[in-house]
């Protein structure tokens, strides 16, 4: 009954385009656990695709502490699994932030870790780096960092390449052999097998090598009944060991979601999505969050003056009690998250009119 009010309602105010509202969802657990699709997410996309009572499209872009590979490659599957299509220009990855600054690093050599293989070594290439290494790499120059093998002096020679930087870019697969490197990177100044250097957090030029982490996410949602550790677990664990070998703690640079530099970064990333929908350059207003973790999705969102919608499909259960940070909306899933917020805010948009309508009234009488 509601929608077919607001389909009248609505169809006197066709003339205000584009909708007042915009959304960003998180991906898993809200639109996938794992591999599968959960069940209102396809629904939920074709809405704004258009299928809505306004037969507008309503600007959205996906955004997830989730990564490991190319945007691209990213975009091209869930395409497939959602039914809709994805491009690129709405869809943020937890590393995809660095692309802003990779051509600081350009030329330097960097340590990159996280995801399968190589994977995350092709994505920065992609954003600019020149010499960015993985873990693997380091393996494969000097097997004596994971004691089984004598190295050669040719390999040793490679492996004197000072790394300047390390960017954790996905969930690490291998948490032993990444703590391991990550601590003989910094403890030799950047030169692995190189003279240890003393770390003490207490002088301020003793930071050489720089410590960057994508996703802060201790747990996440996949399809295990359980919520499983992510990158933010492997932060604690490589924290733990340092602080253990030398007392300090390593200072890094934390990007993905609720640090206010993604979030802003995802608000002009959504800009630009209603620029080139509607060719309207103007501030967002109304810019919705909907996700699965309050710890992440809901903190960002509410510290950015987003509204914020804590689904059940994910992370949070409300067996836990109250979240941690109180979203504006709970919702049972992705579905009726987006048409709380389409009805809330066309109520607001139809009383506004409604008024306008009265007022000239009054002044034509
Ligand atoms: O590794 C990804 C995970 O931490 C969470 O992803 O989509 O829920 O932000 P997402
Ligand atoms: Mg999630």
């Amino acid at each position: 009954m509601l929608r077919l009010s607001l389909r009248r309602a609505y169809s006197s105010l066709s003339a205000i385009a584009p909708p007042p509202l915009a959304f960003a969802f998180d991906i898993d657990g809200v639109l996938l656990r794992g591999e599968d699709v959960l069940p209102t997410a396809k629904r939920a996309l074709r809405t704004l695709e258009g299928d809505n009572p306004f037969k507008k499209k309503i600007p959205y872009i996906l955004l997830t502490n989730g990564g490991g590979v190319s945007e691209e490659e990213r975009c091209k599957k869930l395409s497939s699994q959602l039914g809709v299509t994805i491009t690129q220009t709405q869809y943020i990855q937890a590393h995809t932030i660095i692309k802003k600054s990779a051509h600081n690093y350009a030329n330097k050599p960097v340590l990159v870790l996280g995801g399968k293989l190589d994977k995350v070594r092709k994505v920065a290439e992609s954003y600019g780096f020149k010499k960015a290494y993985t873990t693997l790499d380091i393996l494969a120059w000097n097997p004596a960092v994971w004691p089984f093998y004598d190295i050669s002096q040719g390999e040793r020679e490679t492996a004197k390449t000072p790394i300047s930087a390390i960017f954790v870019f996905h969930d690490p697969r291998n948490w032993a052999l990444d703590v391991q490197v990550i601590c003989d990177v910094i403890l030799s100044g950047g030169i692995i097998g190189g003279p240890p250097v003393r770390f003490d957090e207490r002088s301020d030029n003793q930071q050489s090598v720089e410590l960057i982490f994508c996703n802060p996410d201790l747990v996440w949602r996949s399809n295990f009944e359980r919520p499983r550790l992510g990158q933010g677990a492997f932060k604690e664990a490589f924290h733990a060991v340092f602080y253990a070998l030398t007392g300090s703690t390593y200072p890094h640079v934390q990007y993905g979601k609720p640090t206010e530099p993604t979030y802003a970064f995802a608000q002009d990333v959504l800009t630009h999505e209603l620029e080139s929908l509607y060719g309207i350059k103007s501030p967002l207003r109304n810019i919705y969050m909907v996700g699965d973790n309050p710890e992440s999705d809901i903190a960002g969102a509410n510290a950015a003056n987003w509204s914020s919608i804590l689904v059940r499909t994910g992370v949070y259960s409300a067996d836990q009690g109250p979240p941690t940070h109180t979203p504006h909306y709970h919702a049972e899933n992705v579905g009726e998250a987006v048409w709380w917020a389409i009805e809330r805010e066309y109520r607001r948009v139809s009383e506004i009119k409604a008024r306008e309508n009265i007022l000239g009234e009054m002044h034509s009488t």
